[in-house]
Formats: structure tokens, C-alpha cells, sequence
């Protein structure tokens, strides 16, 4: 292979270094113990001459990694990922490297989980499995682990992209829960389809499902029941949902979070979920990850689980696909493939997703 190209970890699959292989590139991968790595650690990884890098979310991808990169001979970096906050693009573009992410082979996949924390909250699935497992339970009772009924409720989502969208029709055509959304840009086709599944119902004789574009993300805040959370992570959206934020919620409201975790203020959380038993959440991602703040683990009205929304085989495959592609493509000076369609094709060859 003429181009040297790293991954900073061992990624699922390996028809994603036969790609790279196939084009003139030697892959090496990196197989320290540690899970995160320092820049100290990827500085020595890039060497001399490297010329391309596929990174992880874990990692801080800035001046000093894109200086060291462009030096070696660099030219891209893409992150296994679709989340790029950490990642200084105007750095890389100032060092002349270009940068991807992965987006839409995860969107299904990630919906799923937020989907599955909203369910998990509701039901109250963790508490009611730890009690079966304590030996605790001794008999069915009326009262045992009464949790929300979502058909009917409201569900909330805030950046309604392809993630949120994706969550969005599972809630409303999976549970008949009614959506308000917020998003700065108009989500014409989950308006659409929403508008649709409405008049199914209608016509089957049901209660319709209705839509809302909110025109502020307090009123999602105020009238939604669940409420999940799928905006990048920038300045803009830093603590989003804070003290305040939390304060305009229903009592009883849940709240599912498989963003970036300082979309949440995390401290203002745990004091949230102590003074407001019924209030519950979900969450993928945390602030200060892989830690939590103090006291949430101790809070039952949580579920928590180590960022694993885009965790399905399927899609980490085409996460390490597309981010080879990315890297393959501006070493090549041209797109590998340059439509969408072809990555899934290229994915379902082998081992088709279950229709
Ligand atoms: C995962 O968090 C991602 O951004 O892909
Ligand atoms: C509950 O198990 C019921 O039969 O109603």
C-alpha cells in the first residue's frame, strides 16, 4: 500500500479495511489497552507519514492532532461517528485536512435505543428487573410498578433531523402518541406522515394522532409527556435543558437524552429526579462521560446506559464503512462512491439487516 492510513481503535467488521486495502492503502490499527486515548498517544500513532486518520468520539481532534497530521502528509480524518463535537473543524481546515462523519447508517439503530429508554422509563423496567432478581417479589398486587400508559400522550422531540424524525414516527405509529416538535427547520415529511397515520386511524374509527410544530422549545418543555433530545452539541445547545428548562416540565414527564450528555445540566438533573419522584429519565450519554455526576446512580427514577445507541452490527459496520470511504475518498481526490445507496448495498451483500 502506498497511503498509510490509521484507525486510533479495532472497529467491527472487516470489509472496511478490504476497502481501504483494495485501494492502495496499508491500514494500521492501534491495539493499546487504554480505551481513551491521549493526544500524546495519537501524536505518536500519526509518526512521520500518515495519510489519513479514522477516529473516535472519545478522542480531541484539534490544533495540535490536525497540525501533526498535516505535517505527516495528511489529508482527511472522519470520526466514526455522527456526533463531530469533538472535533475542531475550522483547526483541520486551517491544516488543510478534510473531515467526516457518519451519519445515516445509525439513524434507525439510535431511534431504537431512544425508543427502548422511553419504554424502559415508562414501564419502569430496570427497578421492576432488580426487584425480581433481589428475590423481592411475592405475589401480583395492583399497585406493583404502575408506570405511564403512552398511547394517547404527547411525545416531544427536540431537533427533529434524521435521528429525531426516526424516533419521532416510532413513538407516533408504534404507541399512537401524539407529537410536538421543535427544530429549526420545518420537518415537512414526519408532518406528513404523522398527518397520515392520523387519518388511518380516523378512518379505522380511532382517535387520531395530531402534530404540533412548536414555535419554542419551552412549549415542547410544557406539553409533552416524553421528551427526547436530538440536537447536535454546540454553544448554542450547551445545558439546554437545565434548572429552569426542568422546572416548566409535567411532574410525571420523562425524559430521554441519546445526544451529547452537556446537552443536560447533569447536577441540576439529580436534584431534579430527588425532588420529583415521578419525573423519569433516560439516558445514553452523560456529561462528564464516562462518569456521572454524584448521586445519579443512586436515583431509580433513572435508567442508564454507556452511550451504546448506535450499537447495533449492523450499523457499527457502517460506521467503520463510511468512515474508510470518507478517509479513501480525499486520499483519492474523488468520491468512492457518491451515492448513499451504494453503502447500503455494499452493507447488505454479505449480511442483510432483518427486513
Ligand atoms: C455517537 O454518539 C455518534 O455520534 O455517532
Ligand atoms: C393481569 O395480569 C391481568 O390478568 O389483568
Amino acid at each position: 500500500g502506498k497511503y498509510r492510513v490509521i484507525s486510533t481503535k479495532p472497529m467491527p467488521g472487516t470489509r472496511w479495511i478490504r476497502l481501504l486495502t483494495d485501494q492502495d492503502c496499508r491500514v494500521e490499527i492501534c491495539t493499546q489497552k487504554k480505551t481513551i486515548l491521549s493526544v500524546e498517544d495519537i501524536l505518536s500513532l500519526i509518526g512521520d507519514k500518515c495519510d489519513g486518520v479514522i477516529g473516535q468520539l472519545t478522542e480531541d481532534w484539534g490544533e495540535v492532532l490536525f497540525s501533526a497530521l498535516s505535517r505527516a502528509g495528511g489529508k482527511a480524518f472522519s470520526n466514526m461517528a455522527v456526533g463531530y463535537n469533538n472535533v475542531d473543524v475550522n483547526a483541520a481546515t486551517k491544516y488543510g485536512v478534510a473531515v467526516g462523519n457518519t451519519p445515516g447508517v445509525l439513524t434507525e439503530t439510535t431511534a431504537e435505543l431512544a425508543a427502548s429508554l422511553s419504554l424502559a422509563a415508562a414501564r419502569r423496567i430496570v427497578e421492576a428487573d432488580e426487584f425480581m432478581r433481589a428475590g423481592l417479589y411475592d405475589g401480583w398486587l395492583p399497585h406493583l410498578f404502575v408506570g405511564n400508559l403512552l398511547k394517547g400522550q404527547t411525545v416531544g422531540v427536540i431537533g427533529a433531523g434524521r435521528i429525531g424524525s426516526a424516533y419521532a414516527r416510532m413513538m407516533v405509529e408504534g404507541f399512537k402518541m401524539n407529537l410536538i416538535y421543535y427544530d429549526l427547520y420545518q420537518a415537512t415529511r414526519l408532518e406528513k406522515f404523522v398527518t397520515a397515520y392520523g387519518e388511518f386511524l380516523k378512518s379505522n374509527g380511532e382517535q387520531p394522532v395530531t402534530w404540533k410544530r412548536a414555535s419554542s422549545m419551552q412549549e415542547v418543555l410544557r406539553e409533552a409527556d416524553v421528551i427526547s433530545l436530538h440536537p447536535i452539541l454546540d454553544k448554542t445547545t450547551y445545558h439546554l435543558i437545565n434548572k429552569d428548562s426542568l422546572a416548566i416540565m409535567k411532574k410525571e414527564a420523562i425524559l430521554v437524552n441519546c445526544s451529547r450528555g452537556p446537552v443536560i445540566d447533569e447536577v441540576a438533573l439529580v436534584e431534579h429526579l430527588k425532588e420529583n419522584p415521578m419525573f423519569r429519565v433516560g439516558l445514553d450519554v452523560f456529561e462528564d462521560e464516562p462518569y456521572m455526576k454524584p448521586g445519579l446512580a443512586d436515583m431509580k427514577n433513572a435508567v442508564v446506559v454507556p452511550h451504546i445507541a448506535s450499537a447495533s452490527k449492523w450499523t457499527r459496520e457502517g460506521m467503520a464503512t463510511l468512515a474508510a470511504l470518507n478517509v479513501l475518498g480525499k486520499i483519492k481526490g474523488y468520491p468512492v462512491w457518491s451515492n448513499p445507496n451504494q453503502v447500503e448495498q455494499f452493507l447488505n451483500e454479505n449480511s442483510p439487516p432483518p427486513a
